[in-house]
């Protein structure tokens, strides 16, 4: 999308995105976790901001849930709104590879569409696809926040996986149902992808 205002320019700085990954003494990406809600992104995603750091990477988690406490305040969860708290994500996960930066996104990010947008924003290069698949029936029964039941009961309308699809990833790089995976066991399978692009 073009900005609104045409009279504006690009001020270019005197260090590159290659000087300040140079410095951090790594290639930054942008891990994106996508999946219903209790798949496990945020418990998966910090876990592995944790096993990169102590791996001496600096990195970064940009959680659906807090952003919407910051950032992300003023939107809901309606298909438009949805697609603008993906497209701000995916705008602060660019700014933060280019400060040299490995991020984790965790968002459910339930559309095809707007993952695309994500990846396209980013850079295809940057971008690595990461699907928790982990079934409905197990989502619902942990129901950390009791959101499925509310769901259930009609209390929150447009719930992904009751009220509101989810559309499953074609092509993700990695997919990890974690009914099946244990938490530490994804984020070494996650880390070794990593070192392998
Ligand atoms: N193998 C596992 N991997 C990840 N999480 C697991 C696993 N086994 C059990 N859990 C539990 O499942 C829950 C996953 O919740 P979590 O908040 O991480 O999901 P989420 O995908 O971030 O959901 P939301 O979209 O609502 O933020 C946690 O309570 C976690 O402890
Ligand atoms: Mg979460």
């Amino acid at each position: 999308m073009k900005p609104k205002q045409t009279n504006i320019e690009r001020f270019s700085g005197h260090v590159s995105s290659g000087d300040r990954a140079a410095l951090l003494g790594q290639r930054p990406l942008t891990v994106w976790l996508t999946g219903l809600s209790a798949s496990g992104k945020s418990t998966i995603g910090y876990a592995l901001e944790r096993r990169l750091l102590s791996l001496g990477h600096a990195c970064y988690v940009l959680d659906g849930d807090n952003l919407r406490h910051g950032l992300n305040r003023d939107l809901g969860f309606s298909v438009t709104e949805r697609r603008e708290n993906i497209r701000r994500t995916a705008e602060m996960a660019k700014l933060l590879n280019d400060a040299g930066l490995i991020v984790i996104a965790a968002l459910i990010s339930p559309r095809r569409d707007d993952r695309a947008m994500a990846r396209e924003i980013i850079g295809d290069s940057l971008f690595v696809e990461i699907y928790l698949s982990t079934p409905l029936d197990t989502c619902e029964q942990r129901d950390p926040k009791g959101l499925y039941a509310r769901a259930r009961c009609g209390e929150i309308a447009e719930f992904t996986g009751i009220s509101a699809p989810y559309e499953t990833p074609l092509d993700p790089d990695l997919t990890f149902d974690t009914s099946r995976t244990e938490i530490h066991a994804s984020v070494s399978l996650i880390v070794e992808h990593l070192q392998s692009r």
